[in-house]
């Protein structure tokens, strides 16, 4: 059982802040842990990495090819070769539609997506159709605002070519049977794409088992600083792609009469990569390995569950995608109310959520709402966070 003191007393925004923040989803806090690490890179490591003959680029690179070492446990890939460090889930994706997409797909052949993704997951493809004059196509969900998996039966078919669906939805949490799809997408030869940015940090990612061909996910959702990302990929399928963006450290050999390409993984890293960001999304899996990750789920599971369970008690409230295999995540409406109205009261009260569409305007439209109030717990939340939560929430339901 985890005591919450001792995940808490690691976040000094946390500690020192008059606001209950519930907006993790967004980006969570940050540890001292990797403050420092941050603070430690620029005050006694500063080089560019790969390049120079000098000690501190050489220690400056060690560090830097650790923390891809880091990365490639943490999700239990082959290979560091397998680890492209992005600015985040949504070049992630960018890099996958640009590089393979565009150079696979052809008129008649479709990509595969569901109604519930984030923008980030939905525009890369959106794009990549225009280019390729390739399909894209939907799966909706059902009435309890699941993936359909009957209904993807009929829409993946043998000229599907990628598959990209999220782990777990970042407006209702629910998270999506991405072992049956990515079983689904294997029968026709489809690629799949995991958009992990949302589960990462509170699910056990395992590539290997999952045999997914690509999972991206965001250092800054998982106690990791902004501006830095992960794409996993298959060997095989990442030797076998084009690079994305030209520059430096991408090349081997760079000619007039023809460049060629660095191996695995520095090929799609072209240009001085954010190295203080790799290091301090290390250090956010390094602060992390120190806890039972299942304890720290549980809790924040906990926290949701009680959450829910007084929120149903305010009149004219309702729960959007209200099942239990979800995340720490809860999206609620009112019947009258305007969303963005319930946050603003809530901030009034030093509450921190998250209003409006969430960046998945198709979800909303699907649902006939202007937006979601959402709420999202995470480990360092206390039962005393949400009692005084709940209690905002029913004196903003009031106001009006
Ligand atoms: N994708 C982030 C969210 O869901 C920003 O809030």
């Amino acid at each position: 059982m985890l005591k919450v003191q001792d995940f808490r007393r690691h976040f000094p925004l946390i500690e020192q802040s008059q606001q209950i923040y519930l907006d993790s989803a967004a980006t969570t806090q940050k540890p001292q842990q990797v403050i420092d690490a941050i603070s430690e890179f620029y005050t006694k490591n500063n080089a560019n990495v790969h390049r120079a003959a000098h000690q501190l680029s050489a220690r400056a690179t060690a560090q830097f090819e650790l923390a891809r070492s880091t990365v490639t446990k943490f999700i239990h890939a082959r290979s560091s070769k397998e680890i492209i460090f992005t600015k985040g889930t949504t070049e992630a994706i960018n890099l996958i539609a640009q590089s393979y997409g565009r150079n696979q797909l052809k008129p008649g052949e479709n990509i595969v997506v569901s109604m519930s993704e984030h923008h980030a997951n939905i525009v890369p493809w959106q794009l990549l159709a225009q280019q390729t004059g390739a399909e894209l196509r939907v799966i909706s969900l059902t009435p309890s605002i699941e993936f359909d998996l009957s209904q993807a039966t009929t829409i993946i078919d043998q000229n599907t070519k990628i598959v990209a669906i999220a782990h777990a939805s970042n407006v209702t949490g629910i998270i999506n049977p991405i072992e049956k799809i990515i079983a689904m997408a294997k029968q026709v030869g489809a690629i799949t794409v995991i958009d992990g940015a949302q589960a990462i940090a509170h699910l056990e990612v395992n590539v290997i088992e999952l045999d997914c061909d690509f999972y991206a996910f965001s250092g800054h959702k998982l106690y990791g600083p902004t501006g830095i990302g992960v794409l996993y990929g298959k060997q095989e399928i990442l030797e076998a792609m084009p690079p994305w963006q030209g520059g430096g450290e991408m090349i081997k050999r760079v000619s007039f009469s023809g460049t060629t390409f660095n191996q695995l993984p520095f090929k799609f890293e072209p240009g001085t990569p954010n190295i203080s960001g790799v290091l301090g999304l290390a250090a956010a899996i390094r602060f992390l390995n120190q806890f039972d990750r299942h304890a720290l789920a549980d809790y924040e599971y906990q926290l949701m569950q009680y959450a829910r369970k007084e929120l149903l008690k305010i009149e004219g409230l309702s729960i959007i995608g209200d099942i239990s295999n979800k995340l720490s995540i809860i999206s609620f409406i009112f019947a009258s109310e305007h969303p963005s109205d319930i946050a603003t009261l809530l901030d009034q009260q030093n509450i921190a959520v998250r209003a409006g569409h969430h960046c998945a305007m198709p979800l909303m439209e699907h649902l006939s709402l202007p937006g979601t109030v959402r709420a999202a717990f995470a480990p360092y939340n206390t039962i005393e966070e949400v009692d005084n939560f709940i209690r905002s929430v029913l004196k903003s339901s009031t106001f009006f």
